[in-house]
């Protein structure tokens, strides 16, 4: 997709997007650093946006490794499933819904989770429950990695998870600060 496709679409999409850009080469390296590609089974991303993440994800992964990208935005999905890879499916729908699609792909929990979600722009009862499904729905000693352009929601994160740590990625339009949460 192009940026100024992407950028149409965040304009159109503001209360659900929260940027007008997409990820640079920077965060989507530094986001995937975080994943035990070694040991994982399923890999879950939410909030993928055009796939930008999504690619690096792929470029990384074992052969029999599987990865779920949940996009709630229908242009995004189309654009993601032109990556046309066997080991991604595109779930058109909210991630809180997490649990019931691990379940019908026959695993019980991710074994790590990237996420671009917006939390800062949901409303509070949303973002918590998102969240909350999340962390019910990573394995123990998986890891969260979050995009955000501040710390404000440092304090959701902290509700469910025992360390956050925070790493700041100033080569993005805007600056980033990835929440990696354990
Ligand atoms: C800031 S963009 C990030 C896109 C991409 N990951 C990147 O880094 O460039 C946030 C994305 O989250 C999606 N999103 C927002 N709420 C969501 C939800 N509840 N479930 C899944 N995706 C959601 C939006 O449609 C949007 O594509």
């Amino acid at each position: 997709m192009s940026r100024l496709s992407f950028f149409v679409q965040s304009v159109r999409n503001m209360k659900s997007m929260g940027t007008i850009t997409r990820s640079s080469r920077f965060i989507c390296r530094e986001m995937v650093s975080y994943i035990d590609f070694e040991n994982a089974d399923v890999i879950v991303e939410v909030g993928a946006g055009d796939g930008v993440i999504t690619k690096y994800i792929l470029k990384s992964m074992k052969p029999d490794t599987k990865l779920l990208v949940f996009e709630i935005s229908e242009v995004f999905c189309k654009e993601i499933e032109q990556i046309n890879d066997d080991r991604m499916t595109v779930i058109n729908d909210s991630a809180e819904h997490i649990g019931k699609y691990l379940k019908e792909m026959g695993y019980d929990k991710a074994h790590d989770i990237i996420s671009g979600i917006p939390f800062v722009v949901l409303p509070d009862e949303l973002a918590d429950c998102i969240v909350g499904e999340l962390r019910k729905f990573l394995r123990q000693g998986g890891t969260m990695v979050q995009l955000h352009y501040s710390t404000l929601t440092k304090r959701l994160y902290e509700k469910y998870f025992n360390k956050i740590d925070i790493k700041f990625v100033p080569l993005n339009i805007p600056p980033a600060f990835l929440h990696i949460c354990t």
